[in-house]
Order: structure tokens, then C-alpha cells, then sequence
């Protein structure tokens, strides 16, 4: 009963394969192995982006921060969700990647900007001449970090502020799959169709071993991101593990069916957590992700029985009140299977 997070399950066994099968021989290194070509055809062909780049590294954090240096100059603002992964949970690589560019914050409601906090946030910002830092990207989360999805058209308006300015735009994909599945649309329209310039495209929280891609529609910025993963050393030399487990993703579909498995446990869950007395949902989830209020008898049992899941605040006692509600997460990986989803609200319910 692992819930804490979509990266506590195992790897898919497609990719497992795929790392095996690559293992045979030699390869040459640095992206120069024999699989690379084809992952770039096969997610230009995914994103129907003929003339995309496509950069692999290994972890989301690497990829939001060298996408977003790439877009970003050091005396810039990068705009993005006041809780944007970005912001709180990659202990300053945006502002390390990019030499100091600044974090500027945008609110709105269940996770997302609006397009009239992200104008505001614009506008008050690369007013001050010298004084003050310039205006730089929009990078928007989908699924979003309190597990909802901004529709294209949300994905539009804010693209459209961003594009009024002249400002390039990001997204951070790492449930990106999960957001395609909830929104069933293309991988195209979630991106270049609705005005994003770059993505980081997601697979390590979705079955494979380690991998994500940073894919720009303008190939112009190309060798500036692979002269960035090198000095930041996100360049792999065994470079062929990487090229094979992505390929194995974006080969028949693997990436979506993944994620819909995910989607479909996190919805079951979601339904029974509402019928959990004094339970409530923060927000409707969209795909993989849960915030919930939940009474802390209730996370008694399921805790003592094994369950293990996140409590907000992190340091939130499970000494006190049986009734008082506590914050809480629960994420479902592409291996989540329905008994367990099943055995977990039962004892949340008693
Ligand atoms: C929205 C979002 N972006 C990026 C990341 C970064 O991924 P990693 O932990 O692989 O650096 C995460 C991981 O939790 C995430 O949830």
C-alpha cells in the first residue's frame, strides 16, 4: 500500500527489457549510441514536430532547469505557479542552471495561474529599466503540482499573455503522459498546438528507470541546451541506457497506456475517499494525483496497517484529535492494482 509517490513502484517490464537488450555490445557514447536517432524520430513523430530537438537526461530536475536556462537569461524572471515543483521542491537549480535568473511567483486556484495573474505578474516585473530583472519565460505544470490539469484552452490563455509579451513558454511535463490521458489529446496539442516552445517530456514517475526528455519545437535552441547538459553535467557517457528505455516508451504507445492504468486506480480512489466520513478532496484530481483532508483516525488505521503516504505538514502528528482532518497525498504509478486501491479505503473508512 505505497502511495507516497508514482517513483516508489517498480519499472514497466518493456523497459526493463529494453535496458537488457541494450546491454548487449558495445556502443558508441554521449548520445552517439544507435537508438538515439530513432528516439528522436519517433517523438518528432509523437509530437508532430518534424524538426523538434529532443535532449535526454535522467531526472525532472534536470530537465525543467536546463530547459528553462535555455530559454532564460541570468538577469531574467522566470514566471511560474507560486507551488510550482520549480519553485519548491528543486532546491534552486532553476536559479543555479540559469546563473541566478529570479523566481517570480503567480497565484490562482487549484494549482494553476490564471491568465490575468500571470499579465499582473508581467507587468510588475522588467519595468525598472537596469533596476530590475527582465522579463523572461512562462513555465506552466501539467498535471499540475495539487494534481489537476489545466485544459488546452487554459494552457492557450496563458501562452497568449506570454506571447503578448514576446516571452517564451515551458512546460513542465513530468506527469505529462498523465495529463494527455486526463485530457485526451495529443501530445502536440497539450504543447506547440497551445503555444508552448519547450517541454519536458516525463518517464521516470511513469514506468521507466530513469529518463526525460526536453523536447524543443524551435531547433534553434538545440545546442545550447547540449552545451548546457554537458557543463551541468547531465550529459550520461553510457548515454544507450537512456536512448533505450525512452524508445521502449514511445514504442506502441507504451507512455499513454501507463499512465491511463494510473489514472483509472487514482479515480477509484478519488470516488472512495469521498465516501470516507469527514473526508473531502482539496481539488477534483485530473489524473495520478490525490490532495485529500482526511480525519486522522482514519490515517491511524491505515498507517498502522502499513499504508505509507504523505502527510502535510510533513512533521503532522498523528497524536491528537481522531476527528480533526489532516492534509494528505496519495499517488498511483502505473503497477497500482484495484485490491490494493480497495484494501487502503477500506480502512480509511473503518
Ligand atoms: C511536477 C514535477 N516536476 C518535476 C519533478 C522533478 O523530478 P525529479 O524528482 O526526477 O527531479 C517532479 C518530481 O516530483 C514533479 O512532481
Amino acid at each position: 500500500m505505497i502511495f507516497a509517490s508514482d517513483n516508489t513502484g517498480p519499472a514497466a517490464p518493456e523497459i526493463m527489457d529494453a535496458v537488457l537488450h541494450a546491454n548487449a555490445g558495445y556502443q558508441m557514447p554521449y548520445g552517439n549510441d544507435t537508438i538515439m536517432p530513432g528516439v528522436t524520430q519517433k517523438i518528432r513523430d509523437l509530437f508532430e514536430a518534424p524538426e523538434a530537438s529532443v535532449h535526454l537526461v535522467a531526472t525532472g530536475t534536470a530537465a525543467n532547469a536546463l530547459a528553462l536556462a535555455t530559454l532564460a537569461n541570468p538577469w531574467d524572471g522566470v514566471f511560474m505557479h507560486r507551488i510550482a515543483h520549480a519553485e519548491e521542491d528543486e532546491c534552486g537549480a532553476p536559479e543555479f542552471y540559469t546563473n541566478g535568473a529570479k523566481l517570480v511567483l503567480v497565484d490562482g486556484a487549484d494549482g494553476k495561474m490564471t491568465p490575468e495573474a500571470l499579465d499582473r505578474a508581467i507587468l510588475a516585473t522588467g519595468d525598472k529599466g537596469v533596476h530590475g530583472v527582465q522579463r523572461g519565460p512562462v513555465t506552466i505544470t501539467n498535471i499540475t503540482e495539487i494534481g489537476t490539469a489545466y485544459s488546452l484552452d487554459q494552457i492557450r490563455a496563458l501562452t497568449d499573455v506570454a506571447n503578448s509579451y514576446g516571452l517564451k513558454t515551458h512546460l513542465d511535463g513530468a506527469r505529462f503522459a498523465n495529463a494527455c490521458a486526463a485530457l485526451d489529446c495529443t501530445p502536440a496539442e497539450m504543447t506547440w498546438k497551445a503555444g508552448i516552445d519547450g517541454v519536458s517530456f516525463g518517464g521516470t514517475k511513469n514506468g521507466c528507470l530513469g529518463v526525460e526528455a526536453v523536447v524543443f519545437f524551435d531547433p534553434a535552441q538545440a545546442w545550447e541546451l547540449e552545451l548546457r547538459r554537458k557543463r551541468g553535467a547531465h550529459l550520461f557517457s553510457k548515454h544507450r541506457f537512456l536512448s533505450a528505455q525512452m524508445n521502449a516508451y514511445v514504442t506502441d504507445g507504451l507512455w499513454l497506456r501507463l499512465a491511463e492504468r494510473a489514472n483509472v486506480r487514482a479515480a477509484e480512489l478519488a470516488e472512495g475517499i469521498k465516501t470516507v466520513p469527514g473526508a473531502s478532496l482539496e481539488a477534483e484530481p485530473a489524473g495520478n494525483m490525490i490532495f485529500a483532508h482526511i480525519p486522522r483516525g482514519a490515517h491511524k488505521r491505515a498507517m498502522a496497517a502499513g499504508a505509507k503516504y504523505y502527510l502535510f505538514p510533513f512533521n503532522a502528528s498523528l497524536d491528537g484529535p481522531e476527528d480533526e482532518t489532516i492534509r494528505c497525498r496519495f499517488v498511483c504509478d502505473w503497477s497500482c492494482d484495484g485490491e490494493t486501491v480497495q484494501r487502503l479505503l477500506g480502512l480509511l473508512r473503518g
